[in-house]
């Protein structure tokens, strides 16, 4: 836990953290000087995503409604596309990277901006075979993801590029880093709302609506 947080808000960096830190370095590959783009910035995973490209060294661009935006650029965003009106493949090209938050055909535009052999890493999109094998999938599983799959992969290829699906991974190491980084003022962890144990249904329900800033926290 950084030591600079409290409970409420340490509590909105574990999972999101992780994803965002993991799809970025280890999917992704996110390197000084790139181009990445995040889908749905301004969202629990996009806040820290952007922290966590921009700390990378990456320039951001990202999709997020006209009430999101000025957090997305506060948090580092220097290209903010408002998904409500504008396509972000008819404005962004040679991107080095995408991380896919939002899924459907916002999953697949990615593979428009990517330059030949770049990557999306998707945490919304279907599964793929490779993450079947992670999660140690038997024979069944991973056939049936393959098949689920197929369409998005053939797309990516006929592309020339990769996409690839995440899941989150435990990590204490990855926890230390995300730790370090707040607590050197790298990283700030947003919260949206905060409910109490009791309401956790209203919290599920508020989340459900899918327009969260940040994160959305139950307070034990
Ligand atoms: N695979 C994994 O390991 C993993 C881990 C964590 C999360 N996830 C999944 O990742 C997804 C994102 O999670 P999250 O916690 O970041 O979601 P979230 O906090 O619920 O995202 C809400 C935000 O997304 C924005 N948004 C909604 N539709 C959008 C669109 N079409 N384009 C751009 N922005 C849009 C909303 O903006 P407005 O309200 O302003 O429209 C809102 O700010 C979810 O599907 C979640 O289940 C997967």
């Amino acid at each position: 836990m950084p030591e600079s947080l409290d409970f409420t808000d340490a509590a909105g960096l574990p999972l999101a953290g992780l994803t965002a830190l993991q799809a970025l370095r280890d999917v992704v590959g996110v390197a000084e000087g790139d181009k990445v783009f995040i889908s749905g910035g301004a969202g629990g995973v996009g806040t820290l995503a952007i922290q966590l490209a921009v700390w990378m060294g990456a320039k951001v661009a990202t999709t997020a409604s006209p009430s999101g935006e000025e957090l997305v650029r506060s948090l580092g965003a220097e290209t903010v596309i408002n998904y409500r009106q504008q396509r972000f493949n008819n404005l962004l090209s040679d991107y080095d990277g995408a991380f896919d938050l939002t899924g459907g055909q916002d999953l697949t535009d990615t593979f428009d901006i990517l330059k030949r052999g770049a990557t999306t890493a998707s945490i919304a999109g279907i599964p793929d075979p490779p993450t079947a094998r992670e999660m140690g999938a038997g024979l069944v599983v991973t056939t049936a993801l393959k098949a689920a799959s197929a369409k998005i992969r053939r797309e990516a290829r006929k592309k020339g590029v990769n996409y690839r699906f995440m899941f989150m991974r435990p990590s204490g190491s990855d926890l230390a880093v995300l730790a370090g980084l707040v607590d050197q003022g790298r990283l700030k962890t947003v919260t949206d709302r905060v409910f109490p144990f009791a309401q956790i249904p209203e919290a599920f329900t508020y989340l459900e609506q899918g327009h969260a800033k940040g994160k959305v926290i139950v307070q034990m």
